[in-house]
C-alpha cells in the first residue's frame, strides 16, 4: 500500500509506477536526505515539535542507514518511489513509530530540493579542484616552452609569431575564468531551503535559521515559494559546465590539429592515443575527440532542464524530478573529462621544432615588416602597402621576406637599411612584443606566476 493510502482505492498502475519512480537515479542523494533528516529531526527536538527520545531514535536509526548504505548492504526499491521515501520507510521499519514523526513540518519539495542543492554544492569543489591540477599542468608545460616560437592563427591561416607557453596560458586564462564561475554558483546557492514545507512553510513553530546553520548553509531561503520552485543554481552550474566544456572543446580541436601531420606540434603519450583496427600506422587521438564530442552532451543537459522549467507555475510540480538526471550526466562528464584532458596535456611531447618551421613560412613577420618602417617615419597604411607587395612578390618567388637582398628591399623604399634583417627575425618578433599580454617572455612568464598564484590561493581557501 502506497504512503497516500489513505486518499485512494485503488493501487498504483504498475505503467504509472514506472514512470513515477525516481529511486533508479536519486539514490545518489541518499547521503544528502540522510544528513538533511538528522539536523530536521534535532531541530524539531530543539523546537519542542517531537520529544528528545523519538528524536535520538530517529538519527541513530538515520545514522545506521548511512553506514548501511555505504557499505552497500541497503538496496532501495522502486515501491517506495524515491531516495526520501525508501529513507523514511527503512527508517520506520527498524525504530518503528519515532520514524513516522520525521516528516513533520517537513514535505518531499523542501526535502528534494535541499538534498539537490547540497549535492550540487558537494561536487563544485571537485570540479575545481580538477580544474586547479590541469592550471598546473599548463604552467608546467609553457615553463618549458617560453622561447618556443610558433605561428599563432587568425581564421587557421597563419598570422604573427607567438610562443608556446603563450598559447598554452591563453587556455590557462580561460579554466581560471571558468574556476571562479564555478565559485560564484557555489556561494549564490548556500542558502538552505528546508523549511519552505510543501510550498506555504508550516504551522509549527520550527527553526529555519538552526537547520540552515547545522547544515553549512549562510541563511534560510527568503521566500518559501522559491524555496521549493528554483532549480536556478542546478542551471548556473551546468552554464558554467557547459561554457568550461566549450573551452575544453576548443582546446580539444587544436590538439587534434597538432598531431596531425599536417602540424606535427606535438605528439601524444602512447597512453592517451589509441590505434586503429586496420590501419597499422594510426595513433588517433581519441581522448580529445571524446572530449570535443562530450561537449554536445553538457549543452544538451543544460538545455534539457532549461526546457523543463520555462513553463512551470510554481510552486513544485513532478515536471522538476527531471532535474537530476541532467545534472548527474554533466557533473559525470566533466568530472571524467577534465582529469583525462590535464593527464594528456601532462604527458605529451611537444616538437617546438616543428613549430618554429612552421613560423618560418607564411610571412608571419610581414607586420613587422610594416612596423619597422612606420618606425622610420612612413605612415602605417603606406608601410602596409609597401609590405604587401613585398609579399606578394615572395610569394610569386617561393621566398621569404628576409630572402630578400637589401637592393631589392631599397627598390620599394629607401628607409630599409641592413636593421631590418633584426626586425624580421622571427625569435625578435616574438621577443619585442612586450606589450601586456604579450608573447615576450617576461609577458608570458608574469602570466605563469599569475596563475601559479591563482590555484595557490584557492587551495589555501579549500
Ligand atoms: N522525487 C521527487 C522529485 O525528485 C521528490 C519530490 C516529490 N514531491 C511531490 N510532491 N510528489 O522531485
Amino acid at each position: 500500500m502506497k504512503l497516500w493510502g489513505g486518499r485512494f482505492q485503488k493501487e498504483t498502475d504498475n505503467l504509472v509506477n514506472e514512470l513515477n519512480a525516481s529511486i533508479g537515479f536519486d539514490q545518489r542523494l541518499y547521503r544528502e536526505d540522510i544528513t538533511g533528516s538528522m539536523a530536521h529531526a534535532a531541530m524539531l527536538a530543539d523546537c519542542g515539535i517531537i520529544s528528545r527520545a523519538d528524536a535520538d531514535a530517529i538519527i541513530n536509526g538515520l545514522q545506521g542507514i548511512l553506514e548501511d548504505a555505504e557499505a552497500g548492504k541497503i538496496e532501495f526499491t522502486a515501491d517506495n518511489e524515491d531516495i526520501h521515501m525508501n529513507v523514511e520507510a527503512l527508517l520506520t521499519a527498524r525504530i518503528g513509530d519515532a520514524g513516522k514523526r520525521l516528516h513533520t513540518a517537513r514535505s518531499r519539495n523542501d526535502q528534494v530540493a535541499l538534498d539537490f542543492r547540497m549535492y550540487v554544492r558537494e561536487q563544485i569543489p571537485v570540479i575545481t579542484g580538477q580544474l586547479l591540477e590541469l592550471e598546473t599542468v599548463l604552467c608546467r608545460q609553457a615553463r618549458q616552452y617560453q622561447t618556443a616560437v610558433m605561428p599563432g592563427y587568425t581564421h587557421l591561416q597563419r598570422a604573427q609569431p607567438i610562443s608556446f607557453a603563450q598559447h598554452l596560458m591563453a587556455y590557462a586564462a580561460m579554466f581560471r575564468r571558468d574556476v571562479t564561475r564555478l565559485e560564484d554558483c557555489a556561494a549564490r546557492l548556500n542558502e538552505c531551503p528546508l523549511g519552505s514545507g510543501a510550498l506555504a512553510g508550516t504551522t509549527y513553530p520550527i527553526d529555519r535559521w538552526q537547520t540552515a546553520r547545522e547544515l553549512g548553509f549562510d541563511a534560510p531561503m527568503g521566500n518559501s515559494l522559491d524555496g521549493v520552485s528554483d532549480r536556478d543554481y542546478a542551471l548556473e552550474l551546468m552554464s558554467a559546465l557547459s561554457i568550461l566544456m566549450m573551452h575544453l572543446s576548443r582546446f580539444a580541436e587544436e590538439v587534434i590539429l597538432w598531431c596531425s601531420w599536417e602540424f606535427k606540434f606535438i605528439e601524444l603519450d602512447d597512453a592517451y592515443a589509441t590505434g586503429s583496427s586496420i590501419m597499422p600506422q594510426k595513433k588517433n587521438p581519441d581522448v580529445a575527440e571524446l572530449v570535443r564530442g562530450k561537449t554536445g552532451r553538457v549543452y544538451g543537459d543544460l538545455m534539457s532542464l532549461l526546457t523543463v522549467m520555462k513553463g512551470l507555475p510554481l510552486a513544485y510540480n513532478k515536471d522538476m524530478q527531471e532535474d537530476k538526471e541532467p545534472v548527474f550526466d554533466a557533473i559525470d562528464t566533466v568530472e571524467m573529462c577534465v582529469p583525462v584532458f590535464a593527464a594528456m596535456i601532462d604527458t605529451m611531447k611537444v616538437l617546438p621544432e616543428n613549430m618554429r618551421k612552421a613560423a618560418g613560412r607564411g610571412f608571419i613577420n610581414a607586420t613587422d615588416c610594416a612596423d619597422y618602417l612606420t618606425k622610420k617615419g612612413m605612415p602605417f597604411r603606406d608601410a602596409y602597402t609597401v609590405t604587401g607587395r613585398l609579399v606578394a612578390a615572395c610569394a610569386a618567388q617561393g621566398k621569404t621576406l628576409e630572402d630578400l637582398t637589401l637592393d631589392e628591399l631599397k627598390a620599394v623604399s629607401g628607409l630599409f637599411e641592413q636593421d631590418v634583417y633584426d626586425a624580421l627575425n622571427l625569435e625578435n618578433c616574438m621577443a619585442l612584443r612586450k606589450s601586456y599580454g604579450g608573447p615576450a617572455v617576461a609577458e608570458t612568464a608574469r602570466q605563469i606566476e599569475a596563475i601559479e598564484a591563482f590555484v595557490q590561493q584557492i587551495k589555501d581557501k579549500g
